[in-house]
């Protein structure tokens, strides 16, 4: 069971809201939070209902909620286009001229969408996937930079209750592959490239790679970003068609249909314990609900604000705070193409005094990243029109909360610590901006309707400060409904520790105040700069190798990316390593899943710690890599003198 470690029990600052933000803000005091939250566990029907309320529903629902678990239905017999809560209601609520996405892209140009163009280009693409034969649950992968087309095309797919599979830019051929096979998606809508750190990433090519090994897909739909100079494309005739092209063809009407609150609304890739992603599967009235009320409660979206999410649409964060939560709040966000010290670490200060952003999200990793390149950043640009910030990814260190919230919230802003996955949909614990106190380091306290615990291997809650396993103990809206076409893989991984109650795979421990401190993953799951990977997923890479035999992967803490991977590799018989082969491993990695997955250190041993019945002794590799030394219990080690020797080459 994880133990939390010594310097986040010995912090005790407490910072609280001003007078003023509480003011303003929705829930202005802990009183008032207390009530709420306990009405909303003991009643979670009702207050859902009324969260759900606010959103556009074509048909009212019968029952909140049904629940047989591990399976839950909510809005049961209710009717919803996803679409219009965040889009065409706001051309009649008075919102129909105001921004909905400003962007920039990472060379510097600009562009706004207001909420009335934004609805004319939905409804254009929508008639577009339409016009390609794209049928209601028919699963649709999206393979795109962080364009505006990116969210429309989310949005289009959602209008016509098509199930979107957003990849990450970052990743690989291969990956998209594995992806395309397991959910048979009909259509891929990609980009030409997009622009990122001053290069070109070959969206396209990337797509067309894949599409030699997956046959199935009909359509490639290519937006073009950059244009025939910057990114050739070829374009297969029958199979690929320019965005731009067939738009033209179409018109910019469409009427939203609804859709039952549990039609299918996304499928997303997250890894697990195993070398395969699993397909998380979300729903539409439950989780609009889910991410339309968090950003209400936790981001205090008003509607003066200009919000900014630096996340991108490919993962979770994106779908839920870029694209479905900050639109069905009708607010104005910023959208950022590129990276994030393009041309150097000062470029996203430049976007927050450019634009005026209000409220901003970002991840450790990234805050971390800032730290290191200095404060003259952020120090030269003018950040007053901040009022809130807010982290997710990790849990964050308090040396880098402490920064964010002198150097970037010049110490008048909340910090939010948002806790959440990739399977709760939306923020699961979380302070509330106008009225939790806070403390580097802590996500605080569970959001509205989330019965957060933390409980030992017998199921018992443990006492404070006392490590165990992160749990929820009732089903909430924006709650995963399955792994796709895997259900025993569903409830192997999130409900079989303890009956009905759904595990996270989180170690945690909560203090005296009943503030969570989150200690990192209890399973085989990196978190490297906030995005998860699995250690057998970079296994399988390596073994893919011609010349690798056998390997382990483990964390280790690291600096910046908060964990670095590090590979332990043998290969096979008369291979010669050397620093070259190393080499060659890394860029393997990087092809087979992508970038981010590429290990920092690779270390050749002619054989890796196993116990007598032969399996890999990971916990001894994990140990060494962190404090050069193994301790504990290693009689079942099978041979010690590869310890030995990996010791010796990690002093090195
Ligand atoms: C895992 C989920 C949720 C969107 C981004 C990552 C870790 C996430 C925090 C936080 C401590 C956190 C957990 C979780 N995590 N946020 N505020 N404090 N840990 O989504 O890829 O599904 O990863 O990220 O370990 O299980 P994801």
């Amino acid at each position: 069971m994880s133990q939390p470690n010594k310097s986040s029990l010995t912090e005790e600052r407490i910072f609280k809201p001003s007078k003023d933000f509480s003011k303003k803000a929705r829930i202005k005091s802990m009183a008032q939070y207390k009530r709420m939250h306990k009405e909303s566990i003991e009643k979670p029907g009702v207050f859902w209902a009324k969260e759900a309320k606010e959103l556009a529903w074509q048909k009212k629902w019968t029952k909140a909620l049904d629940w047989k678990a591990p399976y839950a239905k909510w809005f049961v017999g209710g009717k919803l286009n996803v679409c219009e809560s965040c889009v065409d209601q706001h051309l009649t609520n008075g919102r129909a001229n105001k921004a909905a996405i400003i962007w920039e892209g990472e060379p510097g140009e600009n562009r706004t969408l207001t909420y009335r163009q934004l609805h004319r280009e939905v409804c254009n693409f929508s008639n577009v996937l339409l016009a390609k034969g794209i049928k209601p649950k028919d699963r649709v992968m999206i393979y795109m930079p962080m364009t505006p087309e990116a969210v429309i095309a989310m949005l289009a797919c959602a209008r016509i209750g098509a199930v979107h599979s957003v990849i990450f830019g970052g990743f690989s051929a291969e990956s998209i592959v594995d992806r395309l096979e397991d959910c048979q998606a009909k259509a891929i809508i990609t980009s030409d490239g997009g622009y990122r750190r001053g290069g070109v990433v070959p969206l396209k090519k990337n797509v067309d790679d894949a599409l030699k090994k997956y046959k199935a897909v009909e359509t490639v739909i290519v937006h073009q970003r950059i244009g025939k100079e910057g990114a050739p494309v070829k374009m297969k005739r029958g199979r690929d068609v320019w965005w731009h092209e067939e738009a033209a063809q179409v018109s910019s009407k469409h009427e939203a249909k609804a859709f039952d609150s549990e039609h299918p609304l996304f499928i997303l890739y997250t890894s697990g314990s195993t070398g395969k992603p699993k397909g998380i599967l979300h729903t539409c009235g439950g989780y609009l609900t889910g991410t339309y009320a968090t950003c209400k409660y936790i981001f205090d979206m008003q509607d003066d604000d200009v919000y900014w999410c630096t996340a991108d649409v490919g993962w979770i964060t994106g779908h839920s705070y870029i694209t479905y939560g900050p639109l069905a709040n009708g607010v104005t966000q910023v959208m950022y193409e590129g990276a994030p010290n393009f041309p150097d670490f000062g470029r996203f200060w430049d976007l927050v005094e450019k634009y005026g952003v209000t409220i901003f999200y970002t991840a450790p990793t990234a805050i971390r990243a800032f730290i290191k390149a200095g404060d003259h950043f952020p120090e030269s640009r003018d950040l007053s029109s901040l009022r809130l910030l807010g982290t997710v990814g990790e849990p964050i260190n308090p040396e880098a909360w402490m920064w964010y919230h002198r150097k970037i919230g010049g110490e008048r802003c909340p910090i939010v610590d948002t806790w959440w996955q990739t399977e709760t949909g939306a923020i699961m614990i979380s302070p509330l901006p106008g009225c939790t106190p806070t403390t580097p380091g802590t996500a605080t306290l569970p959001f509205f309707g989330v019965d957060a615990a933390i409980l030992d291997e017998t199921g018992q809650e443990v006492g404070p400060n006392e490590g165990g396993k992160l749990v929820i103990r009732k089903p909430w809206p924006s709650m995963l409904r399955t792994i796709y076409g895997d259900k025993k893989r569903y409830r192997d991984t999130y409900w079989n520790d303890y009956a009905g109650i759904y595990t996270a795979g989180d170690g945690a421990r909560r203090d005296k105040k009943g503030n969570f401190w989150i200690t990192g993953r209890l399973d085989d799951v990196l978190n490297v700069s906030g995005h998860r990977l699995g250690t057998a997923e970079v296994e399988s890479a390596l073994v893919s190798h011609k010349v690798v035999a056998e390997s382990a992967v483990v964390g280790r803490p690291h600096e910046i990316k908060g964990q670095g991977v590090v590979a332990f590799v043998t290969v096979k018989a008369g291979v010669k390593t050397s620093d070259a082969m190393a080499k060659e491993l890394r860029n393997h990695v990087g092809h087979v899943i992508g970038a981010i997955a590429k290990p920092d250190e690779i270390y050749f041993t002619p054989a890796l710690p196993k116990t007598r019945s032969g399996k890999i002794m990971r916990r001894l590799l994990k140990e060494l890599v962190a404090t050069g030394k193994v301790s504990g219990n290693i009689t079942t080690l099978e041979d010690h003198k590869v310890i030995a020797d990996l010791q010796a080459q990690l002093k090195k």
